[in-house]
């Protein structure tokens, strides 16, 4: 690494505050990075009372969230030295910051207490979530990042947090420290295009076409449920916790997944689109006519679990393979909170390198499925890579004016 770029990511979109900070290199043949801190405050707990993820509880959380979790990160990181004694300069901002982050009054309060009198990391960009996500949730970080921005005079710079997603994949471990994580070195893999992703999370399921580097066309999405969402739905009609994906993995694991015949909706359609609301409809009959004949037992269950996730398996395995031979793709990209399970990873992978032996196939680290931070960092780094005006123009600079989430951003926009 010769010159470095030190990039500090928010994510907020839904249910997890994150914040890492990477010390990425210039090299844009040879894309690495360093992870200095990494961290991944989870609400799931909170949010499981409910059922599901409550938009205005997810705000609030983030609220009292962001400031701790981006203590522990700068503290991971070295940043946590002096503080700054220039208390004219901090007055005049009082204003300002009372403006960015005036629907955010509990975390406007810790800033100014805990953010506000510390001297200015030195790190060359921050990053945020723009969008597609929970726009309560997404609000919060944006108008932290924009609280940082203005108070640290450092550029924004907003992310799609799919394309975060598909960042994560192409993460490759470099050194593996002994010690606890992090620091942790990745390169970042050069691909062949043209390329075809398939994210699956919580909100969404899309087939994305990315002829070169970051030209993104969604060839295939979801009519109705995402693929987590079917997950997450199911396990609630099994009277199973949130979030249901790996609840029901676990669960499958031990099923049979030959014992129930559930459809495959659009599976056979010419197109690339998806529906799995009907998929679930399909599993709440099931469930309620085994209730009405008392033969909902342990073994019943799991074996809907197995049939369910076979169902979901199938489908999206057969729409990626025709997503490749339509678009000739070179390599193939799995990105998502799904994209934990082990079944469709395994499922993927095998039907893939049988039919296209030369494929490139990437399968993001389990550990970072989930929403986190580094995502939505390494998604920064690979573009500050490629167009460093983005810190140079003026622009940037003031973004943290502007600056507004997209809840239905989309891959490519
Ligand atoms: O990407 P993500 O963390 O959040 C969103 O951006 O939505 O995805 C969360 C989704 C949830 O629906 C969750 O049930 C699902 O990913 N999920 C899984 C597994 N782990 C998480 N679905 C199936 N199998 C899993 N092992
Ligand atoms: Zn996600």
């Amino acid at each position: 690494m010769n010159k470095i770029m030190r990039i500090l990511a928010i994510e907020t979109s839904c249910d997890e505050t994150a914040i890492a900070i990477i010390d990425g290199g210039d090299d844009k043949k040879h894309p690495q990075f360093l992870v200095r801190s990494s961290i991944v405050s989870s609400q799931v707990a909170i949010h499981a009372a409910w059922g599901g993820v409550v938009p205005n509880i997810a705000k609030r959380e983030h609220q009292k969230n962001l400031v701790p979790v981006l203590l522990q990160a700068l503290g991971e990181a070295d940043f946590l030295a002096s503080r700054n004694k220039r208390q004219e300069a901090r007055k005049k901002s009082g204003v300002v910051l009372n403006s960015i982050l005036e629907r955010e009054p509990e975390l406007l309060e810790q800033f100014k207490k805990n953010i506000a009198p510390l001297s200015t990391p030195n790190i060359d960009a921050i990053a945020v979530t723009q969008g597609p996500g929970l726009e309560p949730a997404l609000w919060v970080g944006v108008n932290f990042a924009r609280a940082l921005s203005y108070i640290w005079a450092k550029p924004l710079v907003g992310i799609n947090h799919m394309e975060g997603h598909v960042a994560v994949a192409l993460l490759h471990a470099k050194i593996k420290n002994k010690k606890p994580l992090p620091p942790i070195a990745y390169s970042l893999e050069l691909i062949r295009y043209p390329a075809i992703a398939l994210l699956v999370s919580g909100g969404h399921t899309e087939l994305v076409l990315v002829q070169k580097p970051f030209h993104y066309k969604v060839v295939g999405e979801t009519r109705d449920d995402a693929a987590g969402e079917a997950f997450d739905k199911v396990a609630k009609i099994l009277g199973l916790p949130y979030p249901g994906g790996p609840e029901i993995s676990r669960m499958a694991e031990k099923g049979d997944a030959t014992t129930f015949a559930f459809p495959r909706p659009m599976m056979s359609a010419p197109n690339l689109d998806f529906s799995f609301s009907g998929l679930k409809t399909s599993v709440l009959y099931s469930v309620q006519k085994l209730k009405e004949t008392k033969l909902l037992t342990a073994k019943t269950k799991r074996d809907i679990a197995a049939s369910f996730q076979e169902a979901v398996v199938e489908t999206l395995t057969r729409k990626t393979l025709k997503a490749i031979q339509a678009t000739k793709a070179k390599t193939f990209i799995l990105g998502g909170g799904v994209a934990a399970n082990t079944e469709l990873r395994g499922r993927l992978k095998k039907t893939i390198s049988e039919t296209n032996p030369t494929m490139q196939i990437y399968l993001p680290a389990t550990s970072l499925t989930g929403d986190n931070a580094l995502m939505i960092a390494t998604a920064a780094y690979a573009k500050l890579l490629n167009n460093k005006n983005i810190l140079t123009k003026k622009s940037s600079r003031i973004l943290w004016k502007i600056m507004r989430p997209e809840a239905h951003l989309r891959i490519g926009e």
